[in-house]
Protein backbone atom coordinates (compact mmCIF):
# COMPACT_ATOMS: atom_id res chain seq x y z
CA UNK A 1 0.00 0.00 0.00
CA UNK A 2 1.73 2.96 -1.19
CA UNK A 3 -0.88 5.33 -0.65
CA UNK A 4 -2.59 4.90 2.33
CA UNK A 5 -1.31 7.67 4.41
CA UNK A 6 -1.23 9.89 1.82
CA UNK A 7 -3.51 13.26 1.33
CA UNK A 8 -5.97 12.38 -1.12
CA UNK A 9 -4.90 15.11 -3.68
CA UNK A 10 -1.11 13.72 -3.84
CA UNK A 11 -2.48 9.90 -4.69
CA UNK A 12 -1.16 9.02 -7.88
CA UNK A 13 -4.57 9.12 -10.43
CA UNK A 14 -5.84 5.33 -10.83
CA UNK A 15 -5.48 3.86 -14.08
CA UNK A 16 -8.57 2.70 -14.20
CA UNK A 17 -11.33 4.63 -16.04
CA UNK A 18 -14.62 5.30 -14.52
CA UNK A 19 -17.62 4.50 -15.72
CA UNK A 20 -20.69 6.35 -15.20
CA UNK A 21 -23.47 3.75 -14.82
CA UNK A 22 -20.90 0.82 -12.94
CA UNK A 23 -19.04 2.65 -10.51
CA UNK A 24 -20.51 6.29 -10.33
CA UNK A 25 -24.21 5.85 -10.04
CA UNK A 26 -23.77 3.72 -7.13
CA UNK A 27 -22.37 5.89 -5.10
CA UNK A 28 -24.43 8.60 -6.39
CA UNK A 29 -27.46 6.41 -5.47
CA UNK A 30 -26.05 5.66 -1.64
CA UNK A 31 -25.36 9.22 -0.63
CA UNK A 32 -27.15 11.29 -2.67
CA UNK A 33 -30.29 10.33 -3.50
CA UNK A 34 -32.14 10.70 -0.34
CA UNK A 35 -31.80 14.28 -0.92
CA UNK A 36 -31.25 14.61 -5.06
CA UNK A 37 -33.24 12.55 -6.98
CA UNK A 38 -36.85 12.69 -8.65
CA UNK A 39 -37.19 9.07 -6.95
CA UNK A 40 -37.12 10.58 -3.68
CA UNK A 41 -38.71 13.88 -5.02
CA UNK A 42 -36.28 15.70 -3.28
CA UNK A 43 -34.32 18.48 -5.33
CA UNK A 44 -31.84 20.19 -2.23
CA UNK A 45 -30.55 23.13 -4.33
CA UNK A 46 -32.27 22.26 -7.19
CA UNK A 47 -30.05 19.56 -8.23
CA UNK A 48 -30.95 16.05 -9.09
CA UNK A 49 -28.54 12.96 -9.80
CA UNK A 50 -30.94 10.44 -11.41
CA UNK A 51 -32.52 12.30 -14.36
CA UNK A 52 -29.76 12.50 -16.70
CA UNK A 53 -30.90 15.09 -18.54
CA UNK A 54 -31.08 17.24 -15.67
CA UNK A 55 -27.33 15.80 -14.78
CA UNK A 56 -26.19 16.69 -18.21
CA UNK A 57 -26.82 20.66 -18.16
CA UNK A 58 -24.59 20.50 -14.93
CA UNK A 59 -21.59 18.97 -16.92
CA UNK A 60 -19.83 21.95 -19.00
CA UNK A 61 -17.03 23.98 -18.36
CA UNK A 62 -19.03 26.87 -16.07
CA UNK A 63 -21.11 24.08 -14.47
CA UNK A 64 -20.95 22.48 -11.03
CA UNK A 65 -19.17 19.13 -13.24
CA UNK A 66 -16.46 20.64 -14.94
CA UNK A 67 -15.15 18.19 -17.74
CA UNK A 68 -11.02 17.13 -17.07
CA UNK A 69 -11.00 19.27 -14.53
CA UNK A 70 -12.21 17.79 -10.54
CA UNK A 71 -10.80 20.95 -8.81
CA UNK A 72 -12.80 23.12 -10.66
CA UNK A 73 -16.12 21.00 -10.25
CA UNK A 74 -18.30 22.82 -7.22
CA UNK A 75 -19.51 19.03 -7.26
CA UNK A 76 -16.41 17.09 -6.37
CA UNK A 77 -15.14 19.97 -4.08
CA UNK A 78 -18.03 19.87 -2.07
CA UNK A 79 -17.60 16.34 -1.77
CA UNK A 80 -13.77 15.69 -1.23
CA UNK A 81 -13.38 18.69 1.24
CA UNK A 82 -15.06 17.89 4.48
CA UNK A 83 -14.46 21.08 6.00
CA UNK A 84 -16.16 22.61 2.55
CA UNK A 85 -18.91 25.17 4.07
CA UNK A 86 -21.32 22.96 1.49
CA UNK A 87 -19.94 19.68 2.12
CA UNK A 88 -22.21 16.69 0.82
CA UNK A 89 -23.56 14.85 2.07
CA UNK A 90 -24.09 17.48 4.97
CA UNK A 91 -23.78 14.77 7.76
CA UNK A 92 -22.03 12.16 6.16
CA UNK A 93 -18.50 11.38 4.14
CA UNK A 94 -18.14 9.48 0.88
CA UNK A 95 -15.63 7.04 1.36
CA UNK A 96 -12.40 8.07 0.02
CA UNK A 97 -12.11 5.68 -2.58
CA UNK A 98 -15.43 6.75 -3.63
CA UNK A 99 -14.19 9.81 -4.07
CA UNK A 100 -11.35 8.65 -6.03
CA UNK A 101 -13.24 7.28 -8.51
CA UNK A 102 -15.84 10.12 -9.16
CA UNK A 103 -12.07 12.28 -9.58
CA UNK A 104 -11.20 9.78 -12.03
CA UNK A 105 -14.83 10.06 -13.57
CA UNK A 106 -14.36 13.91 -13.92
CA UNK A 107 -11.19 13.55 -14.78
CA UNK A 108 -11.73 11.60 -17.73
CA UNK A 109 -14.19 13.46 -19.16
CA UNK A 110 -17.31 13.24 -17.00
CA UNK A 111 -19.23 11.34 -20.07
CA UNK A 112 -22.74 9.83 -18.96
CA UNK A 113 -22.41 7.13 -21.33
CA UNK A 114 -19.67 5.41 -21.09
CA UNK A 115 -18.94 6.01 -24.88
CA UNK A 116 -16.19 8.11 -25.08
CA UNK A 117 -15.31 11.80 -23.49
CA UNK A 118 -17.83 15.40 -23.05
CA UNK A 119 -16.06 18.36 -24.37
CA UNK A 120 -18.73 19.90 -21.73
CA UNK A 121 -19.31 22.06 -25.23
CA UNK A 122 -22.76 19.63 -25.78
CA UNK A 123 -24.69 22.20 -23.54
CA UNK A 124 -22.90 25.72 -24.79
CA UNK A 125 -25.57 28.43 -24.82
CA UNK A 126 -27.82 25.95 -22.88
CA UNK A 127 -28.60 27.83 -19.06
CA UNK A 128 -30.50 25.18 -16.78
CA UNK A 129 -33.66 27.38 -16.32
CA UNK A 130 -33.58 28.96 -12.38
CA UNK A 131 -30.47 27.27 -11.66
CA UNK A 132 -27.27 29.36 -12.64
CA UNK A 133 -23.64 28.02 -11.91
CA UNK A 134 -22.67 28.99 -8.36
CA UNK A 135 -19.43 31.36 -8.82
CA UNK A 136 -17.13 33.29 -6.50
CA UNK A 137 -17.96 37.35 -6.04
CA UNK A 138 -15.65 39.32 -4.07
CA UNK A 139 -17.07 42.84 -2.91
CA UNK A 140 -14.95 45.98 -2.00
CA UNK A 141 -14.11 44.61 1.34
CA UNK A 142 -12.59 41.50 -0.02
CA UNK A 143 -15.71 39.51 1.16
CA UNK A 144 -16.67 36.78 -0.91
CA UNK A 145 -19.84 35.63 -1.66
CA UNK A 146 -20.71 32.12 -3.50
CA UNK A 147 -24.09 32.50 -5.58
CA UNK A 148 -25.15 32.20 -9.17
CA UNK A 149 -25.40 35.45 -11.71
CA UNK A 150 -29.09 35.77 -12.69
CA UNK A 151 -29.06 39.20 -14.66
CA UNK A 152 -27.85 42.56 -14.85
CA UNK A 153 -30.40 45.31 -13.63
CA UNK A 154 -29.21 48.50 -14.09
CA UNK A 155 -26.62 49.58 -11.51
CA UNK A 156 -27.51 45.98 -9.90
CA UNK A 157 -26.12 42.48 -10.51
CA UNK A 158 -29.19 39.98 -9.49
CA UNK A 159 -27.32 37.21 -7.83
CA UNK A 160 -28.84 33.25 -6.48
CA UNK A 161 -28.29 32.36 -3.40
CA UNK A 162 -27.40 28.83 -3.25
CA UNK A 163 -28.63 28.46 0.66
CA UNK A 164 -32.23 29.22 0.02
CA UNK A 165 -32.35 30.06 -3.97
CA UNK A 166 -33.44 33.46 -3.68
CA UNK A 167 -32.32 36.23 -5.75
CA UNK A 168 -30.91 39.21 -4.63
CA UNK A 169 -29.70 42.47 -5.96
CA UNK A 170 -26.36 43.44 -5.35
CA UNK A 171 -24.60 46.85 -6.15
CA UNK A 172 -22.09 46.65 -8.65
CA UNK A 173 -20.36 49.41 -7.12
CA UNK A 174 -19.79 47.41 -4.23
CA UNK A 175 -17.96 44.76 -5.87
CA UNK A 176 -14.14 44.58 -6.91
CA UNK A 177 -13.29 45.49 -10.83
CA UNK A 178 -13.18 41.78 -11.39
CA UNK A 179 -16.14 40.70 -10.09
CA UNK A 180 -17.86 43.49 -12.09
CA UNK A 181 -16.14 42.58 -14.85
CA UNK A 182 -17.52 39.16 -14.11
CA UNK A 183 -21.19 40.47 -14.05
CA UNK A 184 -20.50 42.08 -17.38
CA UNK A 185 -19.13 38.50 -18.87
CA UNK A 186 -21.98 36.68 -17.70
CA UNK A 187 -24.48 38.98 -18.84
CA UNK A 188 -23.33 38.50 -22.59
C1 LIG B 1 -29.49 14.75 3.79
C2 LIG B 1 -29.72 15.47 2.56
C3 LIG B 1 -28.60 15.60 1.54
C4 LIG B 1 -27.78 14.61 1.05
C5 LIG B 1 -27.71 13.14 1.43
C6 LIG B 1 -26.95 15.26 0.03
N1 LIG B 1 -27.29 16.58 -0.07
FE1 LIG B 1 -26.48 17.95 -1.38
N2 LIG B 1 -27.62 19.42 -0.57
C7 LIG B 1 -28.54 19.26 0.45
C8 LIG B 1 -29.10 20.56 0.81
C9 LIG B 1 -30.13 20.80 1.89
C10 LIG B 1 -28.48 21.50 -0.04
C11 LIG B 1 -28.71 23.01 -0.09
C12 LIG B 1 -28.13 23.71 1.10
C13 LIG B 1 -26.63 23.77 1.11
O1 LIG B 1 -26.03 24.32 0.17
O2 LIG B 1 -26.03 23.30 2.10
C14 LIG B 1 -27.56 20.75 -0.89
C15 LIG B 1 -26.77 21.34 -1.84
C16 LIG B 1 -25.91 20.65 -2.69
C17 LIG B 1 -25.08 21.26 -3.69
C18 LIG B 1 -24.94 22.75 -3.92
C19 LIG B 1 -23.92 23.22 -2.90
C20 LIG B 1 -23.84 24.71 -2.70
O3 LIG B 1 -22.73 25.27 -2.76
O4 LIG B 1 -24.89 25.30 -2.42
C21 LIG B 1 -24.40 20.25 -4.33
C22 LIG B 1 -23.40 20.38 -5.46
C23 LIG B 1 -24.80 19.02 -3.71
N3 LIG B 1 -25.72 19.28 -2.71
C24 LIG B 1 -24.33 17.78 -4.05
C25 LIG B 1 -24.56 16.61 -3.30
C26 LIG B 1 -23.91 15.35 -3.59
C27 LIG B 1 -22.93 15.10 -4.72
C28 LIG B 1 -24.36 14.46 -2.65
C29 LIG B 1 -23.94 13.03 -2.47
C30 LIG B 1 -22.51 12.79 -2.35
C31 LIG B 1 -25.29 15.18 -1.79
N4 LIG B 1 -25.38 16.48 -2.22
C32 LIG B 1 -25.99 14.60 -0.72
C33 LIG B 1 -28.90 18.07 1.04
C34 LIG B 1 -28.28 16.84 0.83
Amino acid sequence: MICRFLPWFLVPAAAFAAEFQKDIVPILEKHCYECHSEKMKKKKAGYVFDDLETLKLDINPKGAIVPGNPAESHFFVVIADANHEAHMPPDDNVPSADVEKIREWITQGASLDGKGKMTGLENKGKAKPGLPPIMTWINFEGKKIKAGFVRLDGENVILRMPQDGKEVPYPLSKLDTTSQQQARDSAQ
